[in-house]
């Protein structure tokens, strides 16, 4: 009995204290899916090879790992940290009473969280739901308090829907419930802060577009984008750990004016997308604030960096322009379409086809890796959001991206830098630990 004990405790010392990176058999299916090609025996070599994955900062988890878990939970983020993102995202919002919370857009409670199901809250949205109308339900339209009380899910609706129970369903059929049934909550943004420290990863929040006017309540723009950085202040995290990012250009210029340290790292979105098509003088006009204000990071949507020439991903007009303007490129999102055989839609529609009649490039799930190593090699994208970051994590370690090869905690690897080396104190302390833990259950059994 001791014996069973002494054992299970030490075991569980292994499992608890040993933050494995665990990519689950999705990368090794995406691999089988692929045509005969180098990239696909390099890839089975990896796999074949590797013993042990490291974290990627290359590696950043969207909304968490939100394919499969409830976007921006601590479950979804906890999901994205065990498969090997070394970045997590909160999208950053706010509540009535001007706290600072993570979903996606600040009005979207009703299709990401049960509140349309209860009454006494569903009364206080913007507009309520009820059979045939279209409900809105914003962050902003409730206390903190009332906000943890609802169970986040996964983002789907039923628009038709004659019951409220009815209108939080449709799940779309390749994602899951599955770990929607325990009541995950809304977290605070210093929630998340804390969960995303502790496991050594870094931070990539980004300032939502209000949807109400500013200010509100007193709260101005500029005030709203400064607590989002002085929640990191009050945490101890350094601003090297930290890339905020907003579509609203005027945000990033304030980092870069008025949070320095913060600024340099300023994330700046696209969702201008007719600059894929712009010529030199538009593209001139269009990134004229943040070329001058010295912004350093670019994000824009996959499709807008490649083209289809020839039948192979080349760079598109638009991202060369960009590099050659010297941002690094960040880029969203893979692994949010679901199977790749219906053409991928929306983030692949430069070069499936839907935008130019082309023919397509993506055929399936086979061409995942290939689109991403196109990203890699034609562009040298520095880091790639994924609602499942264990494919991206897969790929990043096989090609030595964002590895954390140092052991200080503050490398600066997004640029592809990193080594191979067998990593270090943080993870082999833990495992030494852990040994010494067993030996010491073991002398206790032959004493006992
Ligand atoms: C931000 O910096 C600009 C330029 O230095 C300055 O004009 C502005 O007043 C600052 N804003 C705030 C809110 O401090
Ligand atoms: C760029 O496009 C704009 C808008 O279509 C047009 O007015 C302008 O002449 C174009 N400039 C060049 C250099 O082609």
């Amino acid at each position: 009995m001791k014996c069973i004990w002494l054992f299970a405790l030490a075991t569980f010392e292994v499992i608890v204290a040993q933050p494995q990176v665990q990519l689950g058999s999705r990368p090794f299916y995406l691999i089988n899916e692929m045509s005969d090609s180098q990239l696909k025996t390099d890839l089975e070599n990896c796999a074949t090879n590797t013993e042990k994955y490291e974290v990627s900062d290359w590696s950043i988890g969207h909304r968490g790992a939100c394919m499969q878990f409830p976007e921006h939970t601590l479950e979804s983020y906890s999901a994205a940290l065990s498969q090997g993102a070394g970045i997590v995202e909160c999208d950053v919002t706010f509540t009535k009473d001007k706290e600072l919370v993570c979903r996606h857009a600040q009005c979207d409670l009703h299709t990401t969280t049960d509140v349309v199901t209860r009454p006494d809250m569903n009364a206080k949205c913007t507009t309520p739901w009820a059979p045939g109308v279209a409900p809105k339900c914003c962050t902003s339209d409730f206390t903190l308090a009332e906000i943890q009380t609802l169970c986040a899910k996964m983002d789907a609706s039923v628009a038709d829907a004659t019951t409220a129970e009815g209108y939080i369903g449709g799940t779309a059929d390749w994602r899951t419930t599955l770990y929607s049934g325990e009541c995950p909550k809304v977290p605070t943004h210093a929630e998340s802060i804390a969960l995303i420290d502790a496991a050594d990863a870094y931070f990539t929040p980004e300032l939502k577009t209000p949807e109400v006017e500013m200010p509100f309540d007193g709260l101005t723009q500029e005030m709203y984008a400064q607590m989002m950085v002085d929640e990191y202040v009050a945490a101890g995290v350094p601003a090297e750990k930290v890339w905020v990012q907003s579509f609203l250009w005027d945000d990033v210029v304030y980092w870069i004016n008025n949070a320095s340290d913060f600024g340099a790292q300023a994330v700046a979105l696209e969702d201008t997308y007719e600059a894929y098509d712009f010529n030199m003088t538009q593209l001139d006009a269009h990134f004229k604030s943040i070329v001058d204000a010295g912004a350093n990071y670019l994000a824009p949507p996959m499709w807008m960096l490649v083209d289809n020439v020839d039948g192979a991903f080349a760079s598109s007009d638009y991202i060369k322009y960009a590099k050659d303007k010297d941002f690094k490129i960040i880029t969203w999102t893979l692994e949010r379409s679901g199977p790749l055989s219906s053409g991928g839609g929306w983030y692949f529609q430069s070069v499936n086809g839907e935008k130019d009649g082309d023919q397509s490039l993506i055929l399936g799930d086979g061409q995942v890796f290939e689109f991403l190593h196109a990203l890699n090699t034609e562009i040298g994208i520095v880091g790639m959001f994924s609602d499942w970051p264990a494919t991206t994590t897969f790929y990043a370690n096989c090609m030595n991206l964002g590895l954390r090869g140092d052991t200080d905690g503050g490398g600066d690897n997004e640029e592809g830098s990193g080594n191979n080396e067998e990593s270090g104190s943080a993870a082999n302390g833990v495992s030494h630990r852990s040994f010494v833990f067993l030996v010491f259950a073991l002398v206790a059994l032959l004493f006992t």
